[in-house]
């Protein structure tokens, strides 16, 4: 499939990590690590996904210094307002000016019984509030055992993005959960067959311009040292970013992967 030029996507998300007073602090000692090695942003996107007490201060810190990283939520109710006690709408992340929201993680698939018809219903949610989804699927160690690399993800992709309006912007992130939080990351080659995969999915579904246009990135155990080669693959198009996001020189240096020396 012919490659469109998509602006590579670095994605930190924070989980249940820091609270307002850190954020702040972590964004901004980012945003001057950053500023300090030149890096340009319409190069390589960077966005943090910190918890939901700490958005308005991040968007009032990024608003007010013009700082250039975006931010996003780690997830949003289906319904938009209403007796849903602990939920939180799209139009409040809309008013905050979060760009983007993070649905169908692994850890809320597990812990909070997320199904595929409710993260669709999610996204369905985000593109009725002008947010761009990053839409989350990935394989359990069991899933890949019983149904091999792609089927798993795939499914899920095909059953979210029923809940996508025509035409708008998604993001979608391959986790194999097997990965994320244990050390052990795919490898770039493992990577790139799922993203490829996934892909097919959507030019399948929205058509060959929107597969060519949307990011695909990858997320579980990216590191500074194994970030530049899930890059070099033609369908991986950033990564979602854990553990190590929480780490700022780390981070920085995941962000900057394209002056790792001779490993692109
Ligand atoms: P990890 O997490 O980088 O700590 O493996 C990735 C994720 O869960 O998004």
């Amino acid at each position: 499939m012919a490659t469109a030029p998509r602006t590579p996507f670095i994605a930190g998300n924070w989980k249940m990590n820091l609270d307002h007073l850190q954020a702040i602090a972590f964004v901004q000692k980012l945003a001057w690590t950053l500023k300090d090695k030149n890096h340009d942003f319409g190069d390589v996107e960077v966005a943090v996904f910190p918890p939901f007490t700490d958005l308005r201060s991040v968007q009032t810190l990024i608003e007010g210094d013009k700082l250039e990283l975006k931010f996003g939520a780690q997830d949003l109710s289906q319904h938009d307002a209403g007796a849903y006690t602990g939920e939180i709408s799209g139009a409040f992340l809309a008013a905050l000016d979060s760009a983007y929201v993070i649905i169908g993680h692994s850890e809320r698939r597990q812990y909070h019984g997320e199904t595929d018809e409710l993260v669709a219903a999610k996204v369905a949610a985000a593109h009725r509030h002008g947010i761009v989804p990053v839409i989350c699927v990935g394989e359990t160690a069991e899933d890949l055992e019983q149904h091999g690399p792609s089927a798993v993800p795939v499914a899920q992709l095909r059953t979210a993005l029923e809940g996508a309006a025509a035409g708008r912007e998604i993001v979608v992130a391959y986790e194999p959960v097997w990965a994320i939080g244990s050390g052990q990351a795919a490898t770039s080659a493992q990577a790139q067959q799922v993203c490829e995969a996934l892909r097919a999915v959507i030019a399948e579904v929205q058509g060959d311009e929107a597969a060519a246009a949307t990011r695909v990135l990858y997320g579980g155990s990216v590191k500074a040292g194994n970030i530049a080669g899930f890059l070099k693959e033609p369908d991986v198009d950033g990564a979602l970013v854990g553990g190590a996001s929480l780490q700022l020189e780390e981070f920085a240096s995941i962000v900057r992967f394209k002056s790792h020396v001779g490993t692109l």
